[in-house]
């Protein structure tokens, strides 16, 4: 069977319905994957209403199961928890990209097909091919877009790959998508250009990344110029001006001696949404995940949720002011981060946040603290306070991975002996676990990746 002919099975089980609770994730991925099935669900004239969740598990199940809905689709999240959903009485799709736990009979999952759900399609891909399944849903294919990107699934090859790249194709076919080669670097919508220099953070810019006059006076040494007072954006600059950039950004890296394959990360595929006004966050894909990300993690999916169906007046101000928040959390977290510094365990590098870093963030704090930790070699491992436990979340990166790295298994794994929950895919991971756990945790942890990126490294060796 394929993804697709999957995809038709559930889509005809929906249609069984009259009403459906769609249950989803408080991500740019988990959004998107809910308007798109929202969307879906609306022009089959199905009436829903839609939940965030921050983690399925057996509470939040408890609490799903008690609203007595008719039916419930999950996206982006369920397939942690397959065996508990079944042991529910309720009817369900489950539409997911995380690796499965469990079985189910309507669950539509690209791991089950040998498609990568860390690489080739996220949760709002594959609700995509759900929606495709329930009708002609190709514009949706701009949403899935963003949730790929917002899961950084371009990051691997600096392009979309495997299932996303089909889905970007056939957005370009119905004129909602574009995509080019560009320089990566965030907010060439929406920012002046020097501050697009200015916090880089990946790659980090030798003697520019953290200071505004260095990068204005990088951009003034190469001849761009304001426009009277005012800077301007990527976008309002000639193509000449642009190469100009790129070129001098990086002589300027190589010269300093950062490595070549960093270097190139500077340029790659960017993605726009051609019916989104230009000049706004929503025109490019990362810059829309990270608004979304700016909601949903900080209790306002509705914000988010709406953003993605279309609302473009109030609400849309109202997330961008949260997006102004969202960027100072992040700036602060990496500098607790780089002061506090992290901690080396023999295969793990770990801080704990405590209260200061908000456990829906500190997975995106692990990830961007990856550019500046002095070792690359060892997984990025990080705790936040939570409700009754700790949060934790983990960052890999491809290197680990080729060397047998799956933060999902040994996390899933660590989290179940010391009497937590957790998942997720090979690259990035996460969990909740009891509180006085942690160094039960921690070592667990470390053992378990240590005899995985030992027992490949056995194997590969003659
Ligand atoms: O829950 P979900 O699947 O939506 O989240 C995936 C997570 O994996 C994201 O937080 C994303 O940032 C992370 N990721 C990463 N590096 C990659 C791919 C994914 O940090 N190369
Ligand atoms: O929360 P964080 O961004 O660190 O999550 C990384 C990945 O792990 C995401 O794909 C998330 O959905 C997954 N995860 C999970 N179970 C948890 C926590 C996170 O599957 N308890
Ligand atoms: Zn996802």
């Amino acid at each position: 069977m394929s993804l697709q002919k999957k995809a038709q099975l559930c889509a005809e089980y929906i249609k069984e319905h009259a009403a459906a609770l769609v249950v989803s994730h408080i991500d740019a991925d988990g959004l998107t994957s809910a308007a798109i099935i929202g969307k879906a669900l609306e022009r089959t004239g199905i009436e829903y209403k839609t939940c965030f969740v921050k983690q399925l598990d057996s509470a939040a199940l408890k609490d799903i199961a008690d609203r007595n809905p008719e039916l419930v689709i999950f996206t982006d999240l369920g397939s942690g928890m397959l065996d508990a959903i079944g042991s529910l009485k309720i009817n369900a799709v489950i539409s997911d990209h995380h690796q499965p736990q469990g079985s189910y009979e309507y669950h539509l999952n690209p791991h089950l097909f040998g498609i990568n759900g860390a690489t080739e399609i996220s949760g709002s891909g594959v609700t995509y091919s759900l929606a495709q399944a329930l009708g002609d849903n190709g514009d949706l294919a701009a949403l899935a877009v963003v949730g790929a990107v917002g899961d950084l699934q371009h990051v691997k090859y600096g392009q979309l790959i495997g299932t996303n790249r089909s889905i970007l194709e056939e957005g370009a076919k119905n004129n909602v998508l574009h995509y080019e080669k560009d320089l990566l670097l965030f907010g060439k919508q929406t920012r002046p250009i020097f501050k697009l220099l200015q916090y880089s953070s990946d790659p980090y810019l030798p003697g520019i990344t953290g200071s505004e006059d260095a990068s204005i006076e990088f951009l003034k040494k190469i001849g761009i110029r304001q426009h009277g007072e005012k800077w301007r954006r990527w976008i309002d600059l000639e193509t000449r001006e642009k190469q100009g950039i790129v070129s001098a950004l990086m002589q300027r890296c190589l010269s300093s001696g950062l490595q070549a394959s960093n270097v190139q990360r500077l340029v790659g595929e960017v993605y726009t949404l051609l019916c989104e006004r230009e000049g706004t966050e929503v025109r490019d894909a990362s810059e829309y995940s990270t608004l979304l990300n700016a909601t949903a993690r900080y209790d306002h999916a509705d914000i988010g949720l709406a953003v993605c169906m279309g609302d473009r007046g109030k609400i849309y101000d109202e997330a961008s002011r949260l997006l102004e928040e969202h960027r100072r959390n992040l700036v602060e977290g990496l500098n607790l981060i780089k002061e506090k510094g992290i901690i080396q365990m023999e295969n793990i590098q770990y801080f704990d946040s405590g209260s200061k870093i908000k456990e829906t963030i500190v997975g995106i704090v692990a990830g961007m603290s990856a550019s500046f930790v002095s070792n690359k070699d060892l997984p990025i491992i990080a705790f936040a306070d939570s409700e009754g436990g700790l949060k934790v979340s983990s960052r890999g990166n491809y290197n680990l991975i080729r060397k047998g790295l799956n933060l999902g298994l040994a996390i899933s794994e660590a989290a179940k002996e010391v009497g937590g929950t957790g998942g997720g895919h090979d690259i990035a991971a996460g969990a909740f676990i009891p509180k006085e756990s942690k160094n039960e945790f921690l070592i667990t942890l470390d053992r378990k990746i240590g005899f995985q990126v030992r027992k490949i490294g056995m194997q590969l060796e003659p």
